[in-house]
């Protein structure tokens, strides 16, 4: 959703590409990068990933320089609307992660002040803006923001010699790097040139040189900064072999399981919990896409488990309807825990005085912060667009927080046979694929948690492939969806409850019944029906612990046939990860 790095060194311009590079899953709309050469501002743009600029990039040597990826919003995916913006007196050069709601009325009144406009966006009103106002840098920058509606992380390179960055809502980071003095949107740039880093807070501006970083807070008070420590090592962000990040963290399921056990059984990080959940009767879980489907499955466990009322909210609709809850706790699930949807949601939660829970893979996030308790998920860095170990991450610490809660004696390595069911998943889908590539839908169905299985993975295969895919409760097919099913559509049936295994077979013989494709998930040891293709799945303990695994299949064949397709699976179009504006 827009990725920003910026870089203060001799050789900032090479530098500041590698970094940009990182933050290719943010957006892949348009790139570019400004400098200050010889007291001049030079700004190279153009269309398409960052790819794009690093020839130009690669000699760009001047101390000071800005770069951004973009996710269109306020115009197409043009040249001209690629950042970095020079306001319009060349004095500065702006890139913008965000929204800015009231840019319409502040390009009237700065149009009626003379001044034009060349792009579509918003974020080149900001630079006007900044520029039009009077005072030092630091004071120009305070002043425009404050004017500003909506999200905003900015890093603005001043002729000056300096490059100032501050944030509302969108996220942005600094760090002193092996590099130069750097901020980025994500501290994945950070990895392997820092130890520490600092996540800038709302409203603070960081002021970045060659020699320097310092923070004002938003009186323009210089403040110390308070470092925290980098943990993510190197390896975690490289491809190992891959050719693609979504392969990769697909194979990695078992890996980040064996890590979330270790982390879990080493910090006690649950107890807590117990403090959390005290005088609490209702749950109400709040997440996005992936994430939402991950709070399916924990109101589901959670509420069984701990006998009380839990739902599942999509955030962005629970933001603007008018909740009423009582004695409630709110987790909110995000794999970034930048989600501007997700976060908007912390407001309303506190507003009603309701203790709130993050469940997220990035521990220095918004979302971590802003909650009154957190759990971390163990994924480590997610890059593929598409979500895929963190949502098997999320589920798990649900499912795991569920089990602590519930039961009395519940110990971590009651779970270590979770890891090994996984790998056994990571076979080799290719049939299956081929299979699937001349559909042009797909359905997915089943019941209890497999119907939440079923929509992650409808969502997983439409959003990498483009192909029309939906995941139903097995049980509603005939209530109107079963008119679409004709001979050779493709029905992936996922069947892991012993005591709905009959009722969902019925389901699947009405499919047989009207020429489509039955595939068929189960436990191998369940009776098998008459099925096109059968992927048996190890025996586990309970129904949770099948969605842990029988997702993985589904995650595979949408990687398959994606490639087949010739798609890249990592950059799906119009689609960005971390989604920080509403
Ligand atoms: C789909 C996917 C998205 C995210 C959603 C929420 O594969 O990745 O649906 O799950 O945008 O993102 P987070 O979890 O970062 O809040």
């Amino acid at each position: 959703m827009c990725g920003i790095a910026c870089l203060a060194s001799p050789s900032s311009g090479k530098n500041c590409y590698k970094a940009l590079e990182k933050l290719d899953y943010r957006g892949y709309d348009s790139a570019g990068m400004a400098g200050l050469a010889d007291g001049e501002i030079e700004i190279f743009k153009t269309t398409g990933s960052v790819k794009n600029i690093e020839d130009f990039a690669k000699d760009f040597d001047c101390p000071l320089v800005i770069a951004h990826t973009r996710w269109a919003t306020h115009g197409g995916p043009t040249k001209e609307n690629a950042h970095p913006h020079l306001s319009y007196d060349g004095s500065l050069a702006l890139v913008h992660n965000g929204i800015i709601e009231n840019y319409q009325s502040l390009k009237t009144s700065l149009a009626e002040c003379g001044i034009g406009f060349k792009s579509e966006t918003d974020s080149e009103v900001v630079a006007s803006l900044i520029a039009h106002e009077s005072g030092s840098p630091l004071e120009k920058l305070s002043k425009a923001t404050k004017r500003l509606e909506g999200s905003f992380a900015l890093g603005v390179l001043f002729k000056e010699k300096v490059i100032l960055a501050t944030r509302r809502h969108s996220p942005l980071y600094i760090a002193v790097t092996t590099e130069g003095n750097m901020i980025a949107s994500d501290v994945v740039c950070f990895i392997g040139l820092a130890k520490e880093f600092y996540a800038l807070k709302e409203g603070e501006i960081a002021m970045v040189t060659e020699d320097k970083i310092e923070l004002y807070d938003s009186q323009l008070k210089k403040i110390d900064i308070s470092f925290c420590e980098l943990e993510k090592d190197e390896t975690s962000i490289s491809l190992n072999g891959y050719e693609y990040y979504m392969e990769k963290e697909i194979n990695e399921i078992p890996i980040i399981m064996r890590s979330f056990l270790s982390r879990y059984a080493k910090e006690d990080l649950l107890t807590p919990m117990k403090k959390l959940f005290e005088g609490v009767d209702n749950i109400a879980l709040v997440g996005c896409g992936t994430a939402y489907h991950a709070c399916l499955f924990g109101a589901k466990v959670l509420g069984e488990r701990l006998n009380m009322p839990a739902h599942a909210y999509i955030a962005s609709e629970l933001k603007y309807s008018r909740p009423c809850f009582k004695n409630t706790l709110a987790i909110l699930v995000s794999q970034s825990g930048e989600t501007a949807d997700t976060l908007g949601c912390v407001p309303i939660f506190k507003k009603l005085g309701l203790k709130t829970l993050a469940i997220t893979n990035t521990e220095h996030s918004a979302l971590a912060r802003e909650c009154d308790a957190y759990l971390p998920v163990c994924a480590g860095v997610e890059l593929a667009v598409a979500s895929t170990k963190a949502y098997v991450a999320q589920i798990l610490t649900l499912y795991t927080l569920a089990r602590y809660l519930s039961q009395e004696d519940f110990d971590i390595f009651s779970l270590s046979h979770l890891p090994e069911a996984a790998e056994r998943l990571l076979g080799d889908y290719s049939r299956l694929a081929s299979e699937i590539l001349p559909a042009q839908r797909v359905f997915f169905i089943g019941r209890g948690l497999d119907s939440v299985t079923s929509q992650e993975a409808a969502l997983k295969l439409k959003e990498i492939t483009y192909k029309s895919a939906e995941g139903y409760p097995a049980g509603e097919l005939k209530h109107g969806t079963l008119a679409l099913i004709d001979k050779g559509t493709p029905v992936v049936v996922f069947a892991t409850n012993q005591d709905l295994y009959k009722k969902t077979m019925a389901n699947a013989t009405e499919v047989k019944a009207r020429g489509g494709k039955v595939i068929l998930v189960a436990p191998s040891n369940f009776e098998k029906c008459d099925c096109d293709y059968f992927i048996p799945l190890p025996t586990l303990k309970d129904e949770a612990e099948y969605s842990l695994v029988s997702i993985i299949p589904f995650q595979s064949l949408a990687f398959l046939v994606c490639r087949a397709l010739g798609y890249n699976p990592d950059k799906p179009r119009n689609l960005a990860k971390s989604v920080t504006v509403e």
